[in-house]
């Protein structure tokens, strides 16, 4: 039986990264993957929708254009985007797994399964689709499996007419019309995309806004946003049951609400979370604990408690989002050789692909984090930028929070085109802990949309430069 440092098993952000970073590390390393690498992000998560996203942008472009323009008459042809959407995706994971083979990590497709031990170390089964199973051992393993979209079974998911996301990333034509079943991200980003290609969109949400996770004024910017282009929007509406409709000429599915309200669609797209990929890896048996929400329990190192099984990724603590599930990958692989590092997402950004998109780090008005501090907002908006101007881009704010005394940067949010790139910019300030004098004293290249990071910082303490009605607040440099 071949053995290894590590194996690794599910070749998703944290899988590939974890893998990758084991044999930086000059430690062995074996990755056990049942289908595509990538996961969910690259197969059918991040990249496909922000293909999607990114064509659904140009076509407003073509629908609305810019001043001194006119487009007379354009068409589209879906078939061919959903081709490119598949060539992005083939060429990103067919690259991880050149990557891989770079790196001499052993590739092993099937399903990987904690069997027992082998002395100290741990023996895996890989039981492959051809039925060619396999076994090795290794001294750590990292399970790194992710989740799949969330079923409920009144939903009638049949992946026809009643579908996840999976399946609407795939879909080779534009439905006339379409439900969607929860208003958080995953939600939100489909309507977008579907509103735009002309899908007549209705969202049932069951809390009493939409995004309801991100800054409230923000989330009401979006519901504006949707509600301008026809996107309708059920708020505080619980859905009994969804059927297909597949009798009586009828076609579509129905959506049936407590209420007893009926509604029909082309197709209902249901997005109300996700469920995680931890059983039959063999984790029970082993005695790996898991929480009350089913998420695998790990420590700073992304150590479960059994010595030597690692988690990372959606399975485990914080949000599902790619790139804290590579951050985990890499805490793990650090600390299996030897290297201590201990996990901490307190600087965690994130993005939600609307359009304008949406851009959050750290700490935001409302959250548990800020009710025990004293802190300012500073605020600068998309309409004051000469770049956001000259891209004709004006739509958007950025709001960044400063702690009242040190000044540190606790937090930033903020709607607007390219806004995800700014709050990059701002999760460095904050990883190094950063203040708004840090901002002010980085020189910005002008014109860019950065310059709204400086202005925005320097607003909490009422000194943003290109500001009409500046705050008040007093510069108190501690
Ligand atoms: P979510 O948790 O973001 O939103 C689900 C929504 O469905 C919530 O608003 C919830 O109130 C609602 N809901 C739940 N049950 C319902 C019901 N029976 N009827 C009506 N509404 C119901 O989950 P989502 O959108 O499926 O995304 C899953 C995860 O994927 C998120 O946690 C996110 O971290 C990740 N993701 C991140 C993206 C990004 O960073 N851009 C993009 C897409 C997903």
């Amino acid at each position: 039986m071949e053995k290894f440092d590590v194996c690794i098993i599910g070749g998703g952000p944290a899988g590939y990264v974890s893998a990758l970073k084991c044999a930086i590390n000059g430690l062995s390393a074996a990755i056990i993957e049942k289908e595509r690498f990538g996961g969910t992000c690259l197969n059918r998560g991040c990249i496909p929708t922000k293909v999607l996203y990114s064509k659904a942008k140009y076509l407003k472009r073509l629908k609305e254009p810019e001043r001194g323009f006119s487009v007379n008459g354009f068409n589209f042809n879906f078939d061919e985007i959903i081709n490119y959407k598949d060539e992005v995706v083939s060429a990103l994971t067919g690259g991880v797994e050149k990557l891989l083979k770079a790196r001499k990590v052993n590739i092993l497709y099937g399903a990987g399964k904690i069997a027992g031990k082998n002395g100290t170390a741990f023996r895996v089964e890989i039981n492959a689709k051809d039925g060619l199973n396999a076994e090795i051992s290794a001294d750590n393993v990292i399970a790194a499996t992710g989740s799949v979209p969330l079923m409920i079974p009144s939903f009638n998911i049949d992946h026809k007419n009643i579908i996840t996301s999976d399946e609407a990333l795939s879909l080779r034509t534009i439905p006339g019309s379409l439900i969607i079943i929860g208003a958080g991200v995953i939600g939100c980003e489909f309507a977008n995309i579907f509103s735009e290609f002309g899908s007549e969109v209705r969202m049932i949400e069951l809390l009493p806004s939409i995004l309801s996770t991100e800054d409230k004024e923000i989330s009401k910017f979006i519901q504006k946003n949707f509600k301008s282009r026809n996107i309708d929007i059920m708020t505080g509406a619980e859905v009994a049951g969804i059927k297909a409709l597949g009798s009586n000429g009828k076609t579509g599915a129905e959506v049936e609400l407590k209420t007893g309200e009926r509604l029909e669609a082309e197709k209902v797209l249901v997005s109300i979370g996700r469920k995680l990929n931890t059983s039959g890896l063999g984790l029970e048996e082993t005695g790996v604990k898991l929480d009350k929400r089913g998420k695998i329990e790990t420590d700073a190192h992304n150590e479960t408690n059994i010595k030597g099984i690692y988690a990372c990724g959606d399975i485990t603590d914080g949000p599902m989002l790619a790139h804290k599930a590579s951050y985990d990958g890499i805490i793990a692989a650090d600390n299996i050789a030897g290297i201590v590092k201990e996990k901490d997402y307190g600087v965690l950004p994130w993005s939600v692909y609307t359009n304008p998109a949406i851009g959050t780090v750290g700490l935001k008005e409302g959250d548990a984090g800020l009710s025990e501090l004293k802190y300012s907002v500073g605020r600068f908006s998309y309409a004051a930028s000469g770049m956001a101007l000259a891209m004709e881009e004006p739509e958007g704010f950025l709001k960044v929070i400063a702690d009242e005394k040190s000044k540190k940067i606790l937090g930033a949010t903020g709607i607007g085109a390219d806004i995800p790139e700014l709050i990059a910019e701002i999760a460095s300030y904050m990883h190094f802990g950063g203040t708004v004098f840090d901002i002010e004293s980085t020189i910005h290249s002008h014109p860019t949309l950065s310059e709204i990071v400086p202005e925005s910082a320097l607003d909490s303490i009422g000194e943003a430069i290109h500001k009409f009605n500046p705050r008040t607040a007093k510069k108190d440099k501690a």
